[in-house]
Formats: structure tokens, C-alpha cells, sequence
């Protein structure tokens, strides 16, 4: 493989201590919004945050990723339906009691109506194993590799005003038929995206200190 110089512009002192004190800034508003406006999104605002994502660290390179950006209020009615199906049995049946308690803040139930209302939907699947002609090519840190790049395309869609969810239908099979995936290709994530609904409300959390997060040895 060969190599190139690498691309690296020395801030200033005082540039780096504003770079790092604005991105917190920015990031320490995002919220995950439940409740969509309906209204359309420039789609140049979901590719350049897919960009950002694509652009994360990956096992080996790898990239094992793949974004489906839904947007055809065909498509989102079917993955609802199906979604909606799978949280029924969850959250009348399969949730223990312990589960649907921790989830009480949230004001969740089966009703999924973002998946339909949200402009967008990008489901992340995770690629387990590549295909180059018809051999299979091993993927390393498939797991950990996927949830940077989530954690990127959610903060690049932050930074850029829209507000998201990140859902977990369980199971999520059902995403491979409905999005027309192969068998190597497996759902990750569910994440709408739009503008917040005028009336949105989010529960009040917490989120722990710097001093329960971090040590310094
Ligand atoms: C992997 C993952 C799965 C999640 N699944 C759901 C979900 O299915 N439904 C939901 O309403 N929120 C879901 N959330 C959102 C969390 O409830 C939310 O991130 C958490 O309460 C913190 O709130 P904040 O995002 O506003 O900081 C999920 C978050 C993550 C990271």
C-alpha cells in the first residue's frame, strides 16, 4: 500500500480551545425527538451527513456499512406496519416487567407513527462478510466500526438542524425484505430524520458529570 503525506493543519492554541468548547456547545443540544414535523428536507443535508458517517475509521478499512435512506412514503408506510407488529408483541408480551418499567419516561409505546411522518428514514445495516465474486472477504470490528459511524452521521445531522431517533424494532429482520437486502447485510439501526414537530417534547434526563465518566490514571 502506498502512502502520501497526511493532511494535518496545526490550529492555533486559541482555535482549538473554541473548536473544542462550539462542538460541545452544539452536541450537548442534540435530543432524540419523538415526534416529527412532516415537513420535507433538503436531501443534500442526509448525504453529506452519510458522507461524514462513511468517512469514520473502520476494522481494517472495511467499511462495513450501508445506508438506506428511505424517503418513499410507500416504503416507510411498509417498514411501520412491520415495525409497529414487532413492538406490539414487545411491548404486550415479550418485554419483562423490568424493561417496560425503564422505558416508562419515555411515554414509548408500539405506535411507531415517526416512521411514517419523519422525511426520512436512514437504516444503517451492518455488513457482516463482503462479496468479491461471489468469495467471501472477512470484516473485522463489525460492530464497533457501525456504531462510530452512527455516532458520526448522528452528530453530523445535529449539526446540521435536524433532529432524529434512534429506534430498535426488535427483532429487525424484517428490514432485509422490505429495504430488498442480501444476507450479509443486517440491520443496525433505524433513524428518522426530519425537523422537530412545532409542539415536540422530550422527557428531562440526566446525563452523568465528567467526573462519573471519565478517569484519569
Ligand atoms: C441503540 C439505541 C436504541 C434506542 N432505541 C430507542 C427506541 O427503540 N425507541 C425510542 O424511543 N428511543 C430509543 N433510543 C433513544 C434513547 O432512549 C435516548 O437516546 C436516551 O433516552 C437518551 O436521550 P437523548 O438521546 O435525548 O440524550 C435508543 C437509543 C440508542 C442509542
Amino acid at each position: 500500500m502506498s502512502n502520501a503525506p497526511l493532511a494535518f493543519e496545526r490550529m492555533s492554541a486559541a482555535d482549538r480551545s473554541r473548536a473544542s468548547a462550539e462542538f460541545l456547545d452544539r452536541l450537548k443540544t442534540r435530543r432524540t425527538v419523538r415526534h416529527f414535523s412532516p415537513e420535507p428536507v433538503p436531501i443534500e443535508l442526509i448525504e453529506n451527513a452519510v458522507r461524514c458517517a462513511a468517512s469514520a475509521p473502520s476494522g481494517a478499512n472495511r467499511q462495513p456499512w450501508r445506508f438506506v435512506v428511505v424517503a418513499d412514503p410507500d416504503v416507510k408506510r411498509r417498514i411501520r406496519e412491520s415495525a409497529e407488529a414487532e413492538e406490539r408483541e414487545n411491548y404486550e408480551r415479550r418485554f419483562p416487567d423490568e424493561w417496560l418499567h425503564a422505558l416508562e419516561p419515555f411515554e414509548t409505546d408500539w405506535r411507531k407513527d415517526h416512521l411514517e411522518v419523519a422525511p426520512y428514514v436512514i437504516v444503517v445495516f451492518r455488513i457482516d462478510y463482503g462479496l468479491e465474486d461471489s468469495r467471501r472477504v472477512k470484516h473485522y470490528y463489525v460492530a464497533e466500526s457501525v456504531g462510530i459511524a452512527t455516532g458520526f452521521l448522528l452528530a453530523a445531522l445535529h449539526w446540521s438542524g435536524l433532529a432524529t431517533l434512534v429506534h430498535t424494532p426488535s427483532p429487525m429482520g424484517f428490514l432485509n425484505q422490505v429495504l430488498e437486502r442480501p444476507a450479509n447485510e443486517r440491520p443496525f439501526v433505524v433513524i428518522p430524520a426530519g425537523y422537530p414537530a412545532a409542539d415536540a417534547r422530550v422527557p428531562v434526563i440526566h446525563k452523568k458529570e465528567l467526573h462519573e465518566v471519565m478517569l484519569v490514571r
